[in-house]
């Protein structure tokens, strides 16, 4: 695979049991690659699913069928130890639902990848990256105890640090103000125009212009692909999805 790849995949669908003889079919037959470098955004109505696409591109959710590339590795072939330390180092996940310890303080939930790697944490540099997406809260304050927007900037401190080459963002900007929002975006952008890979799902049209390429879904396919959209492009695709 070229090394250039960051993302891969081929002929993708998954499909939910929901009982002994239902399933349902969430996506159909989706084909995709990405580079490093690249800030993708993942567009669609509530329940067309962005959410399970993220998930199972990240090695969270394995397809019913299909195959997906991350950084040339198939994450559903490899064992445990392997997929945790794959989890733990080659990608990020910045969940719809924070996925943090609430019982934890904020350095600790930040730093938590870092310490499961065995890397030395410099406090200095969490307080300098919180403070630079305007968290307000203390370092020590239980997570449990943060409004969502905080958490959300937790979420996304700690996927920064981790310094994982794909970050896989899921809604990062939806419980934040304007500016919070902004920092946000800016720091994703970072880390694209470093070399990263981005993939950011959202519903918000003038974010999603900002990227590199948008992904539209619909019934269960890619039904558009935009490249550097404008917001009127976006939004005509996105009503022509709610069809
Ligand atoms: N584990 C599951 N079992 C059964 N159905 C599921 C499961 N996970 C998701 N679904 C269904 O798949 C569809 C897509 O869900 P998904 O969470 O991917 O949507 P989404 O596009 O992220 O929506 P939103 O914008 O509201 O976050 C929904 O109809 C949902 O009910
Ligand atoms: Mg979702």
């Amino acid at each position: 695979m070229d090394n250039h790849v960051a993302v891969k995949v081929t002929n993708l669908s998954k499909e939910f049991l929901l009982g002994p003889d239902k399933t349902v079919s969430i996506l159909k037959d989706v084909s995709l690659s990405v580079n490093y470098g690249e800030f993708v955004s993942i567009l669609g109505v509530s329940g067309s699913g962005k959410s399970t696409l993220l998930n199972c591109l990240s090695s969270l959710s394995e397809p019913t069928s299909g195959e997906v590339f991350v950084n040339g590795v198939n994450p559903y072939t490899l064992k445990d130890g392997k997929l945790a330390k794959f989890r733990r180092q080659d990608v990020a996940i910045i969940f719809q639902q924070y996925n943090l310890v609430p019982a934890l303080p904020v350095l600790e939930n930040v730093t938590l990848p870092l310490r499961l790697s065995g890397k030395i944490v410099d406090s200095h540099h969490v307080k300098a990256l919180l403070d630079s997406l305007n968290f307000k809260a203390d370092l020590s304050s239980l997570v449990s105890t943060l409004s969502g927007g905080e958490q959300q900037k937790v979420a996304i401190s700690r996927a920064i640090l981790a310094d994982s080459k794909i970050i896989f963002a899921d809604e990062p900007t939806g419980a934040l103000d304007s500016v919070s929002r902004k920092l946000i975006f800016d720091s994703l952008r970072q880390l694209a125009s470093q070399g990263k890979c981005v993939f950011m799902v959202t519903h918000d049209i003038e974010l999603a212009s900002k990227t590199d390429r948008a992904l539209i879904l619909k019934d269960g396919k890619i039904s558009q692909q935009l490249m550097k959209p404008s917001a009127t492009e976006l939004y005509q695709a996105l009503e022509t999805s709610k069809d």
